[in-house]
């Protein structure tokens, strides 16, 4: 029997992250080209061979969430990445579901695929990666009040329930990501609202579907105004709606909280970070919580890499002066 609880508790040790290196090929592509790097699986190789050899990311870093085609791939030392990580003492984790189809039900909301052969996967993954987690996505858009509908919000909560119930039958702990959209002109009110039933709604199918709470690990977004709203919301006001809206939504049994950056930029998500944890504390919230960003620990050292050899020292140092500030705002020492 894999002790879920135990690794939900190493994957949030205190003042380390979770890397979110699980973009799909598509959108590893698209990242890439908008620094101006070439495509393809040799340059989606090397991208990941960047962040995940980076000299000493495991002061940092307690587990990296992968896409399918990185654990058919090696390091350019020739080790496999999942081994790599695990002899770093990095937890490998596996992104499983299958990415969004449009909601059926409604106008322009999506719904999150994957549970056909979920069971399957989920073996193959644990049998020949040893895979120690897993996350599935699910992508909630605001738009004014028509949107979110109750109807999305419901049919993905259950979909994410189920796949974390199949992700504890396999012995792995499941991230459950209902990312709330920072794309549009809402308020933080708004937004805060949202996630309120968002997290409430998934929390009940959670439990009404027996996962083991212990052994779930929640991975959301920060309570912030709409990307097109005009509005910069200061750290305060972001973390006391963030920290509010858990504790009224996360029950004290779960395992514990990760927030995804979602567009911030590099220094918002680090200083809104900082800002949550304090008011964390503050508080006396009950469960761990830390980083678990890809675009917002990823952005300097793409900059600094442009996909050339020369300049991955320099790229890799900056992910891991980035990480640094990371831990900084963790209160880690
Ligand atoms: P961002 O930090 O770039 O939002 O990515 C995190 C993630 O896992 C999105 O699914």
């Amino acid at each position: 029997m894999v002790d879920l609880m135990g690794e939900a508790q190493r994957l949030l040790a205190h003042g380390k992250g979770i890397l979110a290196a699980d973009e799909s090929n598509t959108t590893a592509d698209k990242r890439l080209a908008l620094y101006g790097i070439a495509t393809g699986e040799e340059m989606r190789r090397q991208y990941r061979n960047l962040f995940l050899t980076a000299p000493g990311v495991e002061k940092y870093i307690s587990g990296v969430i992968l896409y399918e085609e990185t654990l058919t791939q090696k390091a350019n030392d020739g080790t496999p990445f999942a081994e790599l990580l695990q002899k770093k003492g990095i937890i490998p984790g596996i992104k499983v579901d299958q990415g969004l189809e449009p909601f059926p039900e409604g106008g322009d909301e999506t719904i999150t695929k994957g549970l056909l052969g979920l069971p399957e996967r989920l073996m193959a993954f644990k049998t020949t990666y040893n895979t120690g987690f897993t996350k599935w996505r699910a992508a909630i858009k605001i738009d004014g009040t028509r949107l979110p509908t109750n109807q999305a919000i419901h049919e993905n909560a259950k979909r994410l329930a189920s796949y974390a119930c199949e992700a504890q039958r396999a012995g792995m702990v499941p991230l459950v990501e209902p990312e709330v959209l920072l794309e549009g002109a809402h308020s933080r009110l708004r937004c805060r609202e949202v996630l309120v039933d968002t997290i409430s709604t998934l929390m009940s199918a959670l439990e009404d579907q027996a996962a083991d709470m212990s052994g779930v690990i929640l991975k959301t977004s920060m309570v912030l105004s709409g990307s097109t709203s005009g509005r910069m919301d200061t750290p305060e006001e972001v973390a006391q709606d963030t920290v509010g809206v858990l504790l009224e939504t996360v029950p004290k049994t779960l395992a514990g909280i990760v927030f995804l950056s979602g567009g911030q930029t590099t220094e918002q998500a680090t200083a809104n970070l900082a800002a949550i944890e304090k008011e964390a504390k503050a508080q006396n919230s009950p469960w761990p919580l830390t980083f678990s960003y890809a675009r917002a620990l990823q952005d300097e050292a793409l900059t600094i890499w442009a996909g050339k050899e020369e300049n991955v020292p320099a790229a890799q140092a900056a992910f891991i002066a980035r990480l640094q500030k990371e831990a900084d705002a963790l209160g880690a020492a």
